[in-house]
């Protein structure tokens, strides 16, 4: 347990308005990250519950945590729509615990806010059981000139306007090193590869616990 919150009412602001009006290439990402996905399902830092339409009728529970409150209102009005049973917890990832292990974790969007993601991925692994997956949808470092502009970015006002993200981050690497195993995984560009933004390029992949 850590005495983490998050209390971001000018982001939250901010991500209502643009998980509101995603790319339809994003909103495809989110579908391929949760296809084929069943039972019982912890989601991290839902949002706006966005992924919620998503879930396919395989998927018996989702326990989607999102410690942000203006976030978790907006989820929970998804959630009483989504197309399987959802319930919002207020938990950060940090302080979330559970006797009964879960067949999948979804992380999208969100390992590039978590303050340790290391931390954090490790104890996602220790609520799987064993053979169950870690499904990511995150956009990650770049290289080049993509990569200066992510420093920068990470550096100065990114992380202020958007909640704590940072957009060079090794994100593939550091779920490989939590003691998972990469099953499947692909890069994807959300938007042309020469537009001006450090968050084009996302990771998405499945990730095991080894049974
Ligand atoms: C960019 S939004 C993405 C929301 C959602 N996952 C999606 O795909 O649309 C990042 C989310 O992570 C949440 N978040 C940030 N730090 C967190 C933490 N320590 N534990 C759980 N959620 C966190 C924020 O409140 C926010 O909802």
């Amino acid at each position: 347990m850590t005495d983490k919150t998050v209390d971001n009412p000018f982001f939250a602001r901010i991500w209502k308005t643009l998980s509101s009006s995603e790319p339809k290439a994003l909103r495809r990402l989110r579908s391929e990250n949760l296809a084929g996905l069943s039972g019982r399902v912890l989601e991290i830092g839902a949002g706006t519950g966005t992924n919620f339409a998503f879930y396919p009728s395989t998927v018996t529970e989702v326990v989607a945590i999102e410690p942000e409150r203006h976030l978790a209102e907006v989820a929970r009005s998804a959630a009483a729509t989504a197309p399987v049973p959802v319930t919002v917890t207020s938990d950060t990832a940090e302080e979330f615990g559970s006797a009964e292990p879960f067949d999948a974790v979804v992380c999208s969007l969100v390992l590039c806010s978590i303050d340790q993601p290391d931390t954090v991925l490790r104890q996602l692994h220790s609520l799987l059981r064993p053979g169950g997956e870690l499904r990511y949808l995150e956009h990650v470092a770049g290289s080049g000139w993509r990569a200066g502009m992510q420093r920068v970015a990470d550096a100065t006002v990114w992380p202020r306007l958007f909640g704590n993200c940072h957009t060079h981050r090794h994100t593939e690497q550091a779920i490989a090193d939590s003691g998972f195993q990469v099953a499947d995984a692909h890069r994807e560009l959300a938007m042309p590869a020469w537009v001006p933004l450090p968050v084009t390029e996302f990771a998405i992949g499945r990730a095991v616990r080894p049974a």
